[in-house]
């Protein structure tokens, strides 16, 4: 059984309950996606071959304080980090290191910021210098995924509408979706109910209604769907080694549709960027 409850007179912690948010709460989420967003295009020249993703995470850290934000993720279930980079055929949740970016890698940048309260959580693929054509057409069927995802986001569909979107068009195109990571309810909590699978089937889940406030995040490889988690307890790498990317934008659900509050205020969507 479903339930949906009046953000303003929840309480702020996960019941179960799905929340619903008013007018205000869209207005704060507005601005912590657009602060994440912004921090992303910020995040554009940066990301080249022999800067490390350290450096990433100090630019970062200083970008939220030097605004009045917090990452979100510094301490975050024993998270010590500002950011995840995700390298290659890491899937997610990678930490940052000394470690330079090389020429050709694919990497994720994943920002979650807290602004007056209200979090932001979004996330891009970044090609460093030169990128096989594999890397890029994989990128390309990620953020494809995700706006198919988006687009099946409106009143009266479900939340297995939106998986089901993204997985027909991703395995369509021979590649797979990560099972094992989700996208979440979000608003004066990270991570929230209701969970965001990116594979289903139409009219299967929670159904979606106005008001709801959540991300869509789709892991997809170039091989097979599987990952395990490396003994540092977070970084999630593909099983069989195989290229994995990632896109993730939030989204409010409105009376028609949807309202993306992560879009790029620069056009900076997806590669290549122009800057
Ligand atoms: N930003 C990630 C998400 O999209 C969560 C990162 S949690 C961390 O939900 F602890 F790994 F940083
Ligand atoms: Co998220
Ligand atoms: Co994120």
């Amino acid at each position: 059984m479903v339930t949906y409850v009046d953000d303003a007179t929840a309480p702020l912690k996960n019941t179960g309950a799905i929340r619903l948010y008013g007018p205000e709460a869209f207005e704060g989420l507005r601005k912590a996606g657009r602060f994440a967003a912004e921090c992303l295009d910020a995040v554009t020249e940066l990301a080249r071959p022999g800067v490390t993703t350290q450096e990433i995470d100090d630019f970062i850290f200083a970008y939220a304080v030097d605004r009045g934000a917090q990452p979100a993720t510094l301490n975050y279930r024993g998270y010590n980090k500002s950011v995840c980079t995700s390298i290659n055929h890491v899937v997610c949740h990678g930490i940052p290191n000394d470690k330079p970016l090389r020429d050709g890698d694919i990497v994720n940048i994943d920002v979650t910021f807290v602004l007056d309260g209200w979090y932001g959580d979004s996330s891009r693929m970044y090609p460093i210098g030169e990128v096989k054509r594999a890397g890029l057409r994989l990128i390309d069927v990620t953020y494809e995924s995700l706006l198919l995802g988006i687009a099946a986001v409106k009143p009266g569909n479900t939340t297995g509408d939106i998986g089901h979107a993204i997985q027909t068009y991703v395995e369509a195109e021979r590649c797979s979706v990560v099972r094992d990571f989700c996208g979440h309810g979000i608003g004066r909590l990270f991570h929230d109910t209701p969970n965001i699978l990116h594979y289903g089937e139409p009219g299967e889940g929670v159904p979606l209604k106005p008001g709801m406030v959540f991300t869509i995040e789709p892991m997809v490889n170039l091989g097979r769907p599987h990952v395990k988690v490396l003994s540092d307890g977070w970084t999630a790498v593909t099983r069989d080694r195989s290229l994995s990317a990632q896109f993730e934008h939030m989204l409010g659900v409105t009376e028609t549709g949807c309202e993306v509050f992560t879009f790029s205020p620069k056009g900076l969507h997806k590669p290549p960027y122009v800057v």
